[in-house]
């Protein structure tokens, strides 16, 4: 696919010869460059984009398979003492869930709207985290936290797991944390 862009901006009335030397207009570099990002990224180039972005963040066990109880959540710190997040067995697979069910996730309790507080408000039946006690905005955690209800337009930041035996690592962070410009360099 990528060939095709390329032949495209040869043959188009925007291509130009400068000595010899093919030249793209900065429309047709514009439009080439946006098709390759768009191919880029319907390749899976965001698994190696994620696969690099959990290479600098801290791998901190968070907790054992064998201690969660099915809709209990457990509350954790990561990647920083300030940050709280809970992990949880939801009883049904999870985007990005781990264990045998594909059901152990972990999300940031913080809302993405405007930083409400999340602690206590996760709903078994639903596997869902809110209504968030400011603007009720509410979280699916079966779909990496994504928005279901409310003000907030953001997804809730989920904590990238991993599984070594019975112990659960935290490898990561998937979206912005709410009050961080970058989620390893601190709150902005
Ligand atoms: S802060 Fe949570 S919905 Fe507004």
């Amino acid at each position: 696919m990528k060939e095709k862009i390329v032949i495209k901006a040869e043959h188009t009335a925007e291509h130009h010869d400068h000595g010899g030397r093919a030249c793209m207009s900065r429309r047709q570099f514009l439009l080439a460059g946006g098709a390759v990002m768009a191919v880029a990224a319907i390749g899976g180039v965001p698994g190696l984009a994620q696969a690099a972005a959990v290479k600098s963040y801290p791998r901190q066990k968070v907790g054992s398979l064998s201690a969660l109880k099915q809709g209990v959540p457990v509350e954790f710190a990561y990647p920083f003492p300030d940050v709280q997040n809970i992990l949880v067995k939801l009883g049904t697979p999870a985007g990005a869930g781990v264990g045998a069910g594909k059901d152990v996730v972990a999300f940031n309790q913080q809302c993405t709207h405007m930083g409400g507080p999340l602690q206590a408000s996760y709903k078994a039946q639903h596997q869902m985290l809110g209504p968030c006690p400011l603007h009720l905005t509410t979280f699916d955690l079966t779909k990496h936290g994504m928005v279901v209800s409310g003000h907030g337009t953001e997804s809730l930041p989920q904590i990238l797991l991993e599984v070594k035996g019975d112990d659960i690592y935290a490898v990561g962070v998937l979206g912005l944390i709410y009050g961080y410009a970058d989620n390893l360099a601190g709150r902005a």
